[in-house]
């Protein structure tokens, strides 16, 4: 089975854990649950201070590691921002793009039009994450992931799409705090109309193969039922990811499921 037909599971730790001892203890546990899965494609978004010292745990491939975001230069004198050369020095291969909490510190849509571009051009894949904020009774919302993804794949060359991972991550589902979780139905809409706003843009009725992964408070119990039901390529994991046992358990139902 090859990388493009196993399901993707990408935990994001955030701000999380507070050392980078703990993180690699989180990141070894993780590791030691993926010893014997065959179907599953992880990858673990740890925080920058971090990343230099993991970097060598992740040698043999088998966790990937990526980054939770990043400037969309290579390096330079923008006070505070981690270039992309960093990610390319510890071997990133993965980035989160246009998570809902950057959104949130005022970040654009043409400011992640670059990162995705600038990902792209170096060999790193874009996890593009777009979602509402409210899922009312107009389908205002489809307007804006409309929105979001033409945004973001303005100037995408069509040879270079299936590099992206887009995450449906709709904020309303997001963390401990989430009002209530997304049923596999309501995602499996945003798979069809992504998928459909993606045709239109390249103006083709065949999709090309891109992966769309889910992330909001995913956890064990509703892992397998989002990814069979819900039509998706993965998930993105953010608290459950914490938790070696939890996250554990989302990869072996993945790995269980055939795709
Ligand atoms: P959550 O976070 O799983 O804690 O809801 C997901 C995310 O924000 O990527």
């Amino acid at each position: 089975m090859n990388s493009k037909k196993k399901f993707l599971v990408v935990a994001n730790w955030k701000a999380n854990p507070d050392s980078v001892k703990e993180a690699k203890k989180l990141y070894a546990d993780i590791k030691k649950s993926t010893a014997k899965t065959k179907n599953v494609e992880v990858v673990v978004c740890p925080t920058y201070i971090h990343l230099p010292d993991m970097a060598p745990l992740a040698s043999s491939g088998k966790v990937l590691l990526g980054a939770q975001d990043f400037f969309a230069q290579p390096n330079g004198s923008f006070t505070g921002s981690i270039g992309y050369e960093a990610l390319l020095e510890n071997k990133i291969k993965y980035a989160i793009v246009g998570h809902s909490e950057r959104r949130a510190m005022g970040e654009t849509n043409e400011i992640i039009a670059k990162k995705v571009l600038a990902a792209l051009d170096n060999g790193i894949s874009p996890i593009l994450c777009v979602g509402e904020s409210e899922r009312g009774e107009s389908l205002e919302y489809l307007n804006l992931l409309k929105n979001q993804l033409t945004d973001a794949f303005y100037k995408v060359p069509k040879s270079k799409v299936t590099s992206i991972v887009i995450a449906y991550e709709p904020i309303w589902a997001i963390g401990k705090n989430a009002k209530r979780n997304a049923t596999s139905h309501e995602i499996q809409e945003i798979v069809i109309f992504v998928k459909r706003v993606i045709g239109d843009l390249y103006k083709t009725k065949s999709v090309p193969p891109i992966k769309i992964i889910y992330g909001g408070s995913v956890n064990a119990k509703d892992a397998g039922e989002i990814l069979t039901e819900g039509g998706v390529d993965g998930l993105l994991v953010g608290h459950a990811s914490l938790n070696a046992k939890n996250f554990g358990e989302i990869l072996q139902i993945a790995d269980n499921l055939k795709k």
